[in-house]
């Protein structure tokens, strides 16, 4: 079989990402096409691609190319368990009220965070599929963990060696004002990770760093938790944030390792439908040797 030489149309987005022009993932996803989506994932640390007409279990397979999913455990009775329906969708179709169930519960995305640091081995990737898009509202943004430690000053790099941040997601529903159920609460213990990372593919240094973490180990809690959001926002300052108005069709696929993202809220008497699969890491947040 004569091997397809793809070529994708690439348009930087602003500042951070890249959209890719040219296909649809509906269509089959070969060697070739894989190929130029997971380099450019990997130089981007985002890509989106519009209008594509791939199915859940496209998506899945998607997902499956990068490595092995992560299960969603805390979503028990679920038919996929990899497919994380976020939704205000009831499966009647009707709208749920504003405020209520599922919604709440992903609050807590509305912070700075990196998926699933909740986990010993956090996710590598994340894939979200728009199936229905409020009017306005629900943008979801995002900015580099790799960029905000390349532009950190030497003095500042040198005192985060060695730091080990707790992700703590039951502390992080409590400032949200939330309550991450019993059930959950149990399976989500802390976890401590490094705070700077080396990515295990492209081995360049970056911060690690989430709203979701609640204090710094060996810090007194107010200077950690001052360290931490002093970093997020030094990461998510103006003019380093891309803010994606999300469009039916959209795929946007985003590297964990690297960037850090948050959802915006919008009016939830209109509808909004998105699948996401998450893609699980290959071991722990390995921190770069001090030079
Ligand atoms: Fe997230």
């Amino acid at each position: 079989m004569p091997v397809r030489s793809v070529v994708l149309e690439t348009c930087l987005l602003d500042p951070i990402g890249a959209e890719l022009r040219g296909a649809d993932l509906g269509e089959g996803l070969d060697d070739a096409l894989f190929g130029e989506l997971k380099a450019a994932l990997l130089e981007h640390g985002l890509v989106l691609l519009r209008n594509q007409t791939l199915t859940d279990e496209q998506q899945l397979a998607l997902g499956r190319r990068f490595g092995p999913l992560e299960g969603e455990e805390f979503m028990v009775g679920r038919e996929e368990p990899s497919l994380l329906v976020i939704s205000n969708v009831r499966p009647d179709g009707t709208v749920a009220p504003a405020k209520t169930g599922q919604m709440r519960s992903i609050s807590i995305n509305e912070v700075w965070h990196t998926d699933s640091s909740f986990r010993e081995t956090p996710a590598a990737v994340s894939i979200f599929r728009a199936l229905e898009v409020a009017p306005e509202g629900g943008d979801t943004l995002f900015a580099s963990l790799r960029l905000g430690w390349e532009e950190l000053e030497p003095a500042r790099r040198e005192a985060l060696h060695g730091l080990r941040a707790v992700h703590d997601y039951g502390a992080a529903y409590d400032r949200a004002g939330g309550r991450l159920p019993d059930e959950a609460r149990a399976l989500m213990t802390p976890k401590t990770h490094p705070m700077l990372r080396v990515h295990p593919e492209t081995e360049k240094t970056g911060l690690y760093v989430s709203g979701h973490a609640s204090h710094v180990e060996g810090m007194p809690s107010d200077e950690g938790r001052k360290l931490l959001e002093e970093l997020v926002a030094w990461c998510t300052r103006p003019g380093r944030v891309y803010r994606h108005r999300w469009q039916v069709g959209d795929l946007v696929l985003w590297d964990n390792r690297c960037m850090l993202h948050r959802a915006q809220g919008f009016d939830e008497q209109h509808r909004r439908v998105m699948h996401h699969v998450r893609v699980a890491g290959d071991g722990p947040v390995v921190e770069p040797s001090l030079r």
